[in-house]
Protein backbone atom coordinates (compact mmCIF):
# COMPACT_ATOMS: atom_id res chain seq x y z
CA UNK A 1 0.00 0.00 0.00
CA UNK A 2 1.41 3.46 -1.22
CA UNK A 3 2.16 6.15 2.04
CA UNK A 4 -1.18 8.29 1.78
CA UNK A 5 -1.22 11.97 3.25
CA UNK A 6 2.17 12.40 4.90
CA UNK A 7 4.02 15.43 3.23
CA UNK A 8 7.62 16.32 4.58
CA UNK A 9 7.50 20.06 4.61
CA UNK A 10 9.73 22.39 6.16
CA UNK A 11 9.52 24.14 9.20
CA UNK A 12 9.81 28.21 9.15
CA UNK A 13 12.39 29.89 11.48
CA UNK A 14 11.12 29.35 14.91
CA UNK A 15 11.31 32.63 17.44
CA UNK A 16 13.71 33.38 19.36
CA UNK A 17 12.97 32.27 23.23
CA UNK A 18 13.55 35.15 25.66
CA UNK A 19 15.80 34.02 28.71
CA UNK A 20 13.87 34.42 31.69
CA UNK A 21 16.44 35.82 34.85
CA UNK A 22 15.98 33.21 36.82
CA UNK A 23 16.88 33.86 40.16
CA UNK A 24 17.81 31.06 42.68
CA UNK A 25 16.61 30.52 46.34
CA UNK A 26 19.66 30.80 47.94
CA UNK A 27 20.25 34.25 46.35
CA UNK A 28 16.05 35.27 46.99
CA UNK A 29 17.11 34.77 50.86
CA UNK A 30 20.36 37.11 50.34
CA UNK A 31 17.69 39.96 49.12
CA UNK A 32 15.85 40.25 52.07
CA UNK A 33 17.22 43.99 54.05
CA UNK A 34 18.54 43.71 57.15
CA UNK A 35 16.37 46.17 58.94
CA UNK A 36 13.06 44.56 58.13
CA UNK A 37 9.64 46.54 58.84
CA UNK A 38 6.90 44.23 59.64
CA UNK A 39 6.23 43.67 55.99
CA UNK A 40 9.82 42.84 55.03
CA UNK A 41 9.33 40.27 58.39
CA UNK A 42 6.38 38.75 57.09
CA UNK A 43 8.39 38.52 53.95
CA UNK A 44 11.26 36.74 55.34
CA UNK A 45 9.07 34.44 57.47
CA UNK A 46 7.46 33.66 54.25
CA UNK A 47 11.55 32.80 52.79
CA UNK A 48 12.25 30.68 55.73
CA UNK A 49 9.98 27.72 53.90
CA UNK A 50 11.76 24.89 52.58
CA UNK A 51 10.00 24.77 49.59
CA UNK A 52 11.72 21.22 48.46
CA UNK A 53 9.56 18.86 49.96
CA UNK A 54 6.75 21.32 48.55
CA UNK A 55 8.01 20.41 45.02
CA UNK A 56 8.84 17.24 45.47
CA UNK A 57 4.80 16.79 46.30
CA UNK A 58 3.83 18.81 43.59
CA UNK A 59 6.33 16.36 41.23
CA UNK A 60 4.09 13.49 42.61
CA UNK A 61 1.19 14.77 41.87
CA UNK A 62 2.45 15.30 38.28
CA UNK A 63 3.06 12.10 38.05
CA UNK A 64 -0.81 11.40 38.41
CA UNK A 65 -1.29 13.06 34.79
CA UNK A 66 -0.89 11.17 31.46
CA UNK A 67 2.37 11.00 30.29
CA UNK A 68 1.62 10.48 26.35
CA UNK A 69 0.37 13.78 24.26
CA UNK A 70 1.47 17.32 23.47
CA UNK A 71 1.43 18.36 27.07
CA UNK A 72 3.52 17.89 30.17
CA UNK A 73 3.11 16.34 33.63
CA UNK A 74 2.84 19.53 35.75
CA UNK A 75 1.78 19.36 39.58
CA UNK A 76 0.74 22.77 41.90
CA UNK A 77 0.03 22.88 45.19
CA UNK A 78 -1.19 25.97 47.15
CA UNK A 79 0.65 26.78 50.30
CA UNK A 80 0.09 29.18 53.20
CA UNK A 81 2.95 31.11 55.07
CA UNK A 82 3.97 28.13 57.23
CA UNK A 83 4.21 25.97 54.57
CA UNK A 84 0.66 23.87 54.79
CA UNK A 85 -0.81 22.91 51.70
CA UNK A 86 -4.13 24.66 51.21
CA UNK A 87 -4.80 23.11 47.45
CA UNK A 88 -3.52 20.97 45.19
CA UNK A 89 -3.72 19.85 41.06
CA UNK A 90 -2.49 18.69 38.59
CA UNK A 91 -2.38 18.54 34.50
CA UNK A 92 -4.97 15.55 33.40
CA UNK A 93 -4.00 16.26 29.60
CA UNK A 94 -5.05 18.11 26.61
CA UNK A 95 -8.20 20.30 26.91
CA UNK A 96 -8.18 20.05 30.54
CA UNK A 97 -7.16 22.82 33.31
CA UNK A 98 -3.15 23.26 33.81
CA UNK A 99 -2.36 22.07 37.27
CA UNK A 100 -2.25 25.57 38.52
CA UNK A 101 -5.32 26.67 37.36
CA UNK A 102 -6.79 22.98 38.90
CA UNK A 103 -5.52 24.07 42.25
CA UNK A 104 -6.57 27.11 42.04
CA UNK A 105 -10.58 25.83 41.17
CA UNK A 106 -10.38 24.63 44.65
CA UNK A 107 -10.20 27.67 46.31
CA UNK A 108 -13.44 29.87 47.60
CA UNK A 109 -13.53 32.67 45.10
CA UNK A 110 -13.15 36.49 45.75
CA UNK A 111 -16.36 38.07 46.21
CA UNK A 112 -14.88 41.24 44.44
CA UNK A 113 -13.12 39.78 41.52
CA UNK A 114 -15.06 36.78 41.37
CA UNK A 115 -11.58 34.58 40.73
CA UNK A 116 -9.78 32.16 43.21
CA UNK A 117 -9.01 34.00 46.12
CA UNK A 118 -5.45 33.23 46.77
CA UNK A 119 -3.98 36.09 48.32
CA UNK A 120 -0.98 35.55 50.50
CA UNK A 121 -0.93 32.11 49.04
CA UNK A 122 2.24 30.57 47.46
CA UNK A 123 1.46 28.68 44.62
CA UNK A 124 4.72 25.78 44.02
CA UNK A 125 4.43 24.02 40.64
CA UNK A 126 6.80 21.99 38.84
CA UNK A 127 6.61 24.00 35.57
CA UNK A 128 6.67 27.40 34.88
CA UNK A 129 2.90 28.66 34.64
CA UNK A 130 2.69 28.88 31.01
CA UNK A 131 1.77 32.86 29.22
CA UNK A 132 -0.25 31.63 26.71
CA UNK A 133 -4.36 30.87 25.61
CA UNK A 134 -4.43 27.19 23.90
CA UNK A 135 -6.96 25.02 24.89
CA UNK A 136 -7.29 27.16 28.29
CA UNK A 137 -5.99 30.51 29.24
CA UNK A 138 -2.50 31.75 30.16
CA UNK A 139 -1.85 30.19 33.86
CA UNK A 140 0.59 33.12 34.45
CA UNK A 141 -2.92 35.37 34.01
CA UNK A 142 -5.08 33.08 35.84
CA UNK A 143 -2.75 32.77 38.62
CA UNK A 144 -1.91 36.96 38.95
CA UNK A 145 -5.76 37.51 38.95
CA UNK A 146 -5.96 35.02 41.82
CA UNK A 147 -3.83 37.45 44.27
CA UNK A 148 -1.14 34.92 44.29
CA UNK A 149 1.91 36.50 46.37
CA UNK A 150 4.63 34.21 45.21
CA UNK A 151 5.01 31.66 42.46
CA UNK A 152 7.85 29.13 43.01
CA UNK A 153 8.47 26.49 40.26
CA UNK A 154 11.33 23.96 39.37
CA UNK A 155 11.81 24.10 35.27
CA UNK A 156 11.23 27.13 32.71
CA UNK A 157 9.05 26.76 29.92
CA UNK A 158 10.99 25.89 26.43
CA UNK A 159 7.76 26.57 24.74
CA UNK A 160 7.93 28.80 21.25
CA UNK A 161 4.22 30.64 22.60
CA UNK A 162 4.01 28.91 26.21
CA UNK A 163 7.48 30.67 27.66
CA UNK A 164 7.25 33.81 29.27
CA UNK A 165 5.06 33.12 32.26
CA UNK A 166 7.65 34.19 34.97
CA UNK A 167 7.79 37.58 33.59
CA UNK A 168 4.45 38.02 33.13
CA UNK A 169 4.22 37.46 37.33
CA UNK A 170 6.81 39.88 37.84
CA UNK A 171 5.89 42.23 35.94
CA UNK A 172 2.57 42.18 37.99
CA UNK A 173 3.94 42.64 41.44
CA UNK A 174 4.26 38.63 41.86
CA UNK A 175 7.40 37.04 43.74
CA UNK A 176 9.38 34.41 41.39
CA UNK A 177 11.17 32.31 42.49
CA UNK A 178 13.02 29.88 40.19
CA UNK A 179 15.22 26.76 40.14
CA UNK A 180 13.56 24.61 42.82
CA UNK A 181 14.82 20.86 42.37
CA UNK A 182 15.04 21.74 38.74
CA UNK A 183 17.00 18.67 38.50
CA UNK A 184 14.41 16.35 39.16
CA UNK A 185 11.98 18.23 37.49
CA UNK A 186 14.01 17.66 34.60
CA UNK A 187 14.12 14.39 34.73
CA UNK A 188 10.62 13.77 35.33
CA UNK A 189 9.91 15.83 32.05
CA UNK A 190 12.84 14.72 29.80
CA UNK A 191 10.35 13.33 27.26
CA UNK A 192 8.68 16.19 27.31
CA UNK A 193 11.85 19.06 27.75
CA UNK A 194 13.43 17.51 24.99
CA UNK A 195 10.79 17.27 22.46
CA UNK A 196 9.98 20.94 22.93
CA UNK A 197 13.35 22.05 22.98
CA UNK A 198 14.15 20.01 19.84
CA UNK A 199 11.31 20.53 18.17
CA UNK A 200 11.16 16.71 17.34
CA UNK A 201 9.50 13.86 19.77
CA UNK A 202 12.00 12.20 21.87
CA UNK A 203 13.59 9.13 20.69
CA UNK A 204 13.67 6.05 22.43
CA UNK A 205 15.36 3.17 20.37
CA UNK A 206 14.91 -0.43 21.69
CA UNK A 207 16.74 -3.69 20.37
CA UNK A 208 17.15 -7.23 21.37
CA UNK A 209 19.79 -9.38 20.73
CA UNK A 210 21.81 -12.01 21.36
CA UNK A 211 25.17 -11.13 24.02
CA UNK A 212 26.98 -11.68 20.84
CA UNK A 213 25.10 -8.80 19.32
CA UNK A 214 23.17 -10.41 16.69
CA UNK A 215 19.29 -9.14 16.37
CA UNK A 216 18.41 -12.16 14.05
CA UNK A 217 19.46 -15.40 13.49
CA UNK A 218 21.30 -16.65 9.74
CA UNK A 219 17.81 -17.23 8.62
CA UNK A 220 15.90 -14.17 9.58
CA UNK A 221 14.05 -15.50 12.40
CA UNK A 222 13.65 -13.29 15.39
CA UNK A 223 11.32 -14.31 17.44
CA UNK A 224 11.99 -14.95 19.92
CA UNK A 225 15.20 -13.68 20.85
CA UNK A 226 14.06 -12.91 24.59
CA UNK A 227 11.80 -13.87 26.96
CA UNK A 228 8.24 -13.39 28.09
CA UNK A 229 8.57 -11.08 31.06
CA UNK A 230 11.22 -8.82 28.25
CA UNK A 231 8.75 -9.03 25.58
CA UNK A 232 5.98 -7.91 28.12
CA UNK A 233 8.00 -4.99 28.85
CA UNK A 234 8.47 -4.21 25.94
CA UNK A 235 4.32 -4.02 25.81
CA UNK A 236 4.45 -0.92 28.33
CA UNK A 237 7.28 0.79 26.75
CA UNK A 238 5.09 0.74 23.73
CA UNK A 239 2.40 2.15 25.44
CA UNK A 240 4.47 4.92 27.46
CA UNK A 241 4.90 5.88 23.74
CA UNK A 242 2.58 8.19 21.07
CA UNK A 243 4.17 6.20 18.35
CA UNK A 244 6.44 3.17 17.21
CA UNK A 245 8.66 3.42 14.50
CA UNK A 246 9.96 0.30 12.52
CA UNK A 247 11.49 0.02 8.88
CA UNK A 248 10.07 -1.39 6.63
CA UNK A 249 12.17 -4.57 6.34
CA UNK A 250 10.32 -5.59 10.11
CA UNK A 251 7.17 -4.99 8.56
CA UNK A 252 8.05 -7.38 5.26
CA UNK A 253 10.45 -9.79 7.18
CA UNK A 254 7.87 -10.33 10.75
CA UNK A 255 4.71 -9.03 9.63
CA UNK A 256 4.49 -7.38 13.51
CA UNK A 257 0.84 -6.20 14.77
CA UNK A 258 2.71 -2.78 16.57
CA UNK A 259 0.20 -3.15 19.47
CA UNK A 260 0.57 -2.89 22.84
CA UNK A 261 -0.71 -5.81 24.97
CA UNK A 262 -1.20 -7.08 28.41
CA UNK A 263 -0.29 -10.44 29.87
CA UNK A 264 -3.41 -12.23 28.48
CA UNK A 265 -3.19 -10.66 25.06
CA UNK A 266 -5.44 -8.07 25.65
CA UNK A 267 -4.96 -4.13 24.52
CA UNK A 268 -3.31 -2.18 26.87
CA UNK A 269 -5.74 1.39 26.88
CA UNK A 270 -3.35 3.46 24.98
CA UNK A 271 -2.11 2.06 21.49
CA UNK A 272 0.95 4.10 19.71
CA UNK A 273 0.10 4.82 16.55
CA UNK A 274 2.71 2.79 13.88
CA UNK A 275 4.67 4.68 11.79
CA UNK A 276 6.74 2.72 8.48
CA UNK A 277 9.51 4.31 7.39
CA UNK A 278 11.49 3.74 4.12
CA UNK A 279 10.37 3.71 0.43
CA UNK A 280 8.99 -0.11 -0.17
CA UNK A 281 5.57 -0.49 -0.65
CA UNK A 282 3.99 -2.75 2.13
CA UNK A 283 1.31 -5.02 1.27
CA UNK A 284 -1.92 -3.96 1.97
CA UNK A 285 -2.47 -7.57 3.57
CA UNK A 286 0.13 -6.39 6.89
CA UNK A 287 -1.19 -6.56 9.92
CA UNK A 288 -0.18 -3.32 10.76
CA UNK A 289 -3.39 -2.07 9.34
CA UNK A 290 -5.66 -3.97 11.50
CA UNK A 291 -4.08 -1.85 13.94
CA UNK A 292 -6.52 0.48 16.38
CA UNK A 293 -5.17 3.89 15.32
CA UNK A 294 -4.53 4.39 11.60
CA UNK A 295 -0.61 3.61 10.30
CA UNK A 296 1.20 6.61 8.84
CA UNK A 297 2.99 5.05 6.02
CA UNK A 298 5.85 8.18 5.33
CA UNK A 299 7.51 6.31 2.39
CA UNK A 300 11.14 8.38 3.19
CA UNK A 301 14.10 7.76 4.99
CA UNK A 302 13.92 11.42 5.58
CA UNK A 303 14.48 11.09 9.10
CA UNK A 304 15.05 14.60 10.41
CA UNK A 305 12.19 15.56 8.04
CA UNK A 306 9.95 12.57 9.20
CA UNK A 307 10.30 13.60 13.00
CA UNK A 308 9.47 17.07 12.37
CA UNK A 309 6.01 16.15 10.47
CA UNK A 310 5.36 13.94 13.78
CA UNK A 311 6.32 16.47 16.11
CA UNK A 312 3.25 18.82 14.17
CA UNK A 313 1.05 16.40 14.69
CA UNK A 314 1.25 16.22 17.81
CA UNK A 315 3.68 12.78 18.59
CA UNK A 316 5.98 13.86 21.56
CA UNK A 317 7.81 10.13 22.16
CA UNK A 318 8.45 7.87 19.37
CA UNK A 319 9.48 4.14 20.60
CA UNK A 320 11.59 2.60 17.00
CA UNK A 321 11.57 -0.88 17.34
CA UNK A 322 13.66 -2.08 14.24
CA UNK A 323 15.23 -2.98 12.60
CA UNK A 324 18.97 -2.97 12.74
CA UNK A 325 19.19 -0.54 9.27
CA UNK A 326 16.43 1.84 11.06
CA UNK A 327 18.15 1.68 13.89
CA UNK A 328 21.44 2.50 12.61
CA UNK A 329 19.98 5.02 10.87
CA UNK A 330 18.64 6.95 13.84
CA UNK A 331 22.07 6.69 15.75
CA UNK A 332 24.07 7.84 13.04
CA UNK A 333 22.05 10.89 12.53
CA UNK A 334 22.37 11.68 16.41
CA UNK A 335 18.46 11.36 16.85
CA UNK A 336 18.62 8.88 19.76
CA UNK A 337 17.72 9.80 23.24
CA UNK A 338 17.26 6.66 24.98
CA UNK A 339 19.04 3.05 24.57
CA UNK A 340 16.77 0.09 25.33
CA UNK A 341 18.52 -2.97 25.00
CA UNK A 342 17.43 -6.05 25.68
CA UNK A 343 20.52 -9.16 26.11
CA UNK A 344 19.48 -12.64 26.02
CA UNK A 345 21.65 -15.12 27.33
CA UNK A 346 22.37 -16.74 23.80
CA UNK A 347 24.76 -16.82 21.03
CA UNK A 348 23.82 -16.26 17.53
CA UNK A 349 26.52 -15.68 15.57
CA UNK A 350 26.78 -14.62 12.22
CA UNK A 351 26.30 -11.58 10.53
CA UNK A 352 22.49 -10.21 11.62
CA UNK A 353 23.81 -7.75 13.98
CA UNK A 354 21.95 -5.43 16.24
CA UNK A 355 23.50 -2.18 15.33
CA UNK A 356 25.44 -1.79 11.64
CA UNK A 357 27.12 0.98 10.11
CA UNK A 358 26.90 4.09 12.23
CA UNK A 359 29.33 6.10 10.99
CA UNK A 360 32.03 5.25 13.52
CA UNK A 361 35.70 4.06 12.03
CA UNK A 362 38.05 4.40 14.59
CA UNK A 363 37.87 4.07 18.48
CA UNK A 364 37.75 7.80 18.86
CA UNK A 365 34.42 8.29 17.17
CA UNK A 366 32.76 5.89 19.43
CA UNK A 367 28.91 6.56 20.68
CA UNK A 368 29.93 7.15 24.14
CA UNK A 369 26.52 6.07 26.65
CA UNK A 370 25.80 6.51 29.97
CA UNK A 371 23.84 3.49 31.79
CA UNK A 372 20.55 4.85 33.44
CA UNK A 373 20.12 1.36 34.88
CA UNK A 374 19.70 -2.56 34.03
CA UNK A 375 16.58 -4.49 35.09
CA UNK A 376 16.92 -8.26 35.51
CA UNK A 377 14.20 -9.47 33.40
CA UNK A 378 13.53 -13.38 33.52
CA UNK A 379 16.91 -14.71 31.99
CA UNK A 380 17.43 -11.52 30.37
CA UNK A 381 18.52 -8.14 31.00
CA UNK A 382 17.22 -4.61 29.84
CA UNK A 383 19.84 -2.11 29.74
CA UNK A 384 18.34 1.28 29.73
CA UNK A 385 21.49 3.68 28.56
CA UNK A 386 21.81 7.32 27.18
CA UNK A 387 24.07 9.17 25.07
CA UNK A 388 27.13 10.59 27.41
CA UNK A 389 26.98 14.25 25.56
CA UNK A 390 26.90 15.70 22.05
CA UNK A 391 24.92 13.12 20.42
CA UNK A 392 21.69 14.06 19.69
CA UNK A 393 20.68 16.86 17.76
CA UNK A 394 17.52 19.09 16.83
CA UNK A 395 15.29 17.73 13.83
CA UNK A 396 14.77 21.40 13.10
CA UNK A 397 17.27 23.70 10.44
CA UNK A 398 16.98 26.26 12.41
CA UNK A 399 18.79 24.13 15.61
CA UNK A 400 20.16 21.79 13.53
CA UNK A 401 24.33 23.26 14.43
CA UNK A 402 23.11 23.10 18.36
CA UNK A 403 25.20 20.38 20.65
CA UNK A 404 22.95 19.32 23.36
CA UNK A 405 24.22 17.73 27.18
CA UNK A 406 21.91 15.43 28.60
CA UNK A 407 22.07 15.23 32.27
N1 LIG B 1 16.00 -8.17 17.37
C1 LIG B 1 15.26 -7.10 17.19
O1 LIG B 1 15.06 -6.30 18.11
C2 LIG B 1 14.66 -6.86 15.85
C3 LIG B 1 13.73 -5.82 15.70
C4 LIG B 1 13.21 -5.60 14.45
C5 LIG B 1 13.60 -6.41 13.38
N2 LIG B 1 14.46 -7.41 13.60
C6 LIG B 1 14.90 -8.25 12.48
O2 LIG B 1 15.57 -7.41 11.56
C7 LIG B 1 15.43 -7.95 10.26
C8 LIG B 1 15.05 -6.81 9.32
O3 LIG B 1 16.16 -5.93 9.28
P1 LIG B 1 16.20 -4.63 8.41
O4 LIG B 1 17.45 -3.93 8.79
O5 LIG B 1 15.96 -4.95 6.99
O6 LIG B 1 14.90 -3.89 8.92
P2 LIG B 1 14.50 -2.37 9.07
O7 LIG B 1 15.58 -1.58 9.68
O8 LIG B 1 13.18 -2.40 9.72
O9 LIG B 1 14.26 -1.89 7.59
C9 LIG B 1 15.29 -1.51 6.78
C10 LIG B 1 14.72 -0.70 5.66
O10 LIG B 1 14.20 0.51 6.15
C11 LIG B 1 14.23 1.48 5.10
N3 LIG B 1 14.77 2.70 5.67
C12 LIG B 1 14.03 3.62 6.28
N4 LIG B 1 14.77 4.66 6.70
C13 LIG B 1 16.03 4.39 6.35
C14 LIG B 1 17.24 5.10 6.51
N5 LIG B 1 17.26 6.31 7.09
N6 LIG B 1 18.36 4.54 6.04
C15 LIG B 1 18.32 3.34 5.46
N7 LIG B 1 17.18 2.62 5.26
C16 LIG B 1 16.05 3.15 5.71
C17 LIG B 1 15.00 0.86 3.96
O11 LIG B 1 14.02 0.32 3.08
P3 LIG B 1 13.38 1.06 1.81
O12 LIG B 1 14.08 0.50 0.62
O13 LIG B 1 11.96 0.67 1.85
O14 LIG B 1 13.57 2.53 1.94
C18 LIG B 1 15.71 -0.28 4.63
O15 LIG B 1 15.99 -1.34 3.75
C19 LIG B 1 14.42 -9.05 10.36
O16 LIG B 1 15.12 -10.28 10.36
C20 LIG B 1 13.78 -8.84 11.69
O17 LIG B 1 13.33 -10.03 12.24
C21 LIG B 1 15.02 -7.65 14.80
Amino acid sequence: MRSQGFSVRMRGSARAIPRVGAVGFGECRSRIPDVASSDQKIEEHRMTVDFEPLMRHALSLAANGPSVGVNPQVGAVLVGDDGSVVAEGWHRGVGTPHAEVDALSKLPLNPVTGSPDARGLTAVVSLEPCNHTGHTGPCSVALVDSGVSRVVYAVDDPGEHSGGGSERLRAAGVAVVAGVLADEASEAMRVWLTATRERRPFVSVKWASSLDGRAAAADGSSKWITGAAARQRVHEQREQSDAIIVGTGTVIADDPSLTARGDAGEFMPHQPIPVVVGEREISAAARIFAHPQPPILTGSRDLPAILRVLFERGIRHVFVEGGPTLASAFIAAGLVDEYLVYLAPALLGGGRVAVGDIGVTTIGDAVRLTIDRVESLGEDLLVIARPVSSHTVSADPVHADSVHREK
